[in-house]
């Protein structure tokens, strides 16, 4: 299938085009760059001896997005490409709401022009806000807690309205938990701008020098080491997620939803001593206030990918925290 990979110069979507190569499919990345950078290009091309096609377009030109479904023969869509920062959601709503929304409804005329009919829509955890009990399954109360949240529940809303108004599309929902990871080549990965605000990339910070302290946001929430609890899945068993999910909309037709999630989690002090473990380093690390929205324990219920699609995250917390430090030692050694 030839796949439009919307956002696939970024994080997560620049391993589901390794990912989506290695499955044979043909990808066409379009990208406006404003979190990401050029030479990741290059560094896919290192990773799957592939030039793949590049087209910097903003999704909210819906000329020049156009362009590109006139170009190129496109299957279905893949789309990553949001803002997707917590806190800068609550200061700048209106640039999350254009950016999310806008660029979603660009893709889907975009999509009914040019007679593409199958979308995969990056969503998050973050729609169920602080879940009554864990594992959160699919069918938990939507209550997002912020800007960044409610995005995608609109555009998730704004897929299931066009899915049952037009029986020609299928969207497939999927709900990330917390990506952590890169690829084991250590080329590509998280690439945060300024102070991270994810603890993963913040530990690999510390570790490397760059920031002297890691801040633990609270140690006395119900847990059992009183610091908060995550689903931390690798974004490469993430990335396998995209390619189960274009089988099975082969076969399937309307609009579903799936966790994508270890289905276990692991509190902040768990994550930073298999950190320090497996590569043999020190974090410094101290307490601090919590930080306010944060959810004590927040896990998957990834059971219904597990059986529908066959997929499973089959990586460690190890492996996880191995290949976070080769990318960042990477990242710090190279001029990227
Ligand atoms: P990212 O910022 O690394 O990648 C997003 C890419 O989209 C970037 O390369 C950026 O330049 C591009 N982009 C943004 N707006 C654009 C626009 N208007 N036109 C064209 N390109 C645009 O983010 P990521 O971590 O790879 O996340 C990918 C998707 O997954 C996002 O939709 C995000 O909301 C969602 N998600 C991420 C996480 C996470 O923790 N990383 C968790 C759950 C869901
Ligand atoms: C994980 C744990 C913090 C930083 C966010 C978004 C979610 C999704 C994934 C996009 C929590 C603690 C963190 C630090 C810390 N993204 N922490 N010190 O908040 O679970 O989820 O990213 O969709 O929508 O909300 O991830 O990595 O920020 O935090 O102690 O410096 O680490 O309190 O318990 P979160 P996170």
């Amino acid at each position: 299938m030839q796949v439009l990979v919307t956002g696939g110069m970024g994080y997560i979507g620049s391993h589901t085009v390794v990912s989506l190569i290695e499955n044979g499919h043909d990808v066409v990345i379009v990208d406006n760059l404003s979190n990401s950078k050029i030479s990741v290009l290059d560094r896919l091309k290192q990773i799957t001896n592939k030039t793949i096609p590049f087209e910097k377009v903003d999704l909210l030109d819906i000329e020049s997005l156009d362009g590109v479904f006139n170009k190129y023969k496109i299957d279905c869509v893949i789309h990553f490409a949001a803002f997707k920062a917590v806190g800068e959601s609550q200061e700048k709503p209106l640039e999350y709401y254009k950016n999310n929304i806008y660029g979603l409804l660009n893709v889907l005329f975009c999509m009914r022009k040019h007679n593409v009919f199958q979308l995969v829509f990056s969503s998050s955890a973050c729609v169920y806000g602080t879940p009554d009990k864990c594992p959160i399954p699919e069918t938990a109360d939507i209550r997002p807690q912020n800007v960044y949240g409610r995005t995608k529940t609109i555009c998730e809303d704004i897929l299931k309205d066009t899915a049952s108004a037009d029986d020609r599309f299928s969207f497939a929902i999927l709900r990330y938990f917390n990506p952590i990871g890169a690829h084991e080549s250590g080329l590509i990965g998280e690439e945060p701008n300024g102070i991270p605000n994810n603890l993963m990339p913040y530990i690999t910070q510390v570790a490397a020098g760059i920031r002297d302290t890691l801040t633990v946001f609270g140690n006395d929430y119900q847990t059992e080491d009183g610091t908060g609890v995550r689903d931390y899945i690798h974004v490469c068993d993430l990335a396998e997620g995209h390619v189960a999910v274009l089988k099975w909309l082969e076969n399937n037709k309307g609009y579903c939803i799936y966790n994508l999630g270890c289905g276990r989690g692991y509190s902040v002090l768990e994550l930073i001593k298999a950190f320090e473990k497996v590569n043999n380093i020190k974090v410094n690390y101290k307490i601090g206030p919590r930080r306010s929205g944060d959810a004590a324990i927040c896990f998957s219920d990834p059971s219904k990918a597990n059986l529908e699609l066959g997929w499973k995250a089959n990586k460690t917390i190890e492996d996880m925290c191995r290949d976070s430090w080769r990318w960042e030692c990477f990242a710090r050694s190279t001029e990227l």
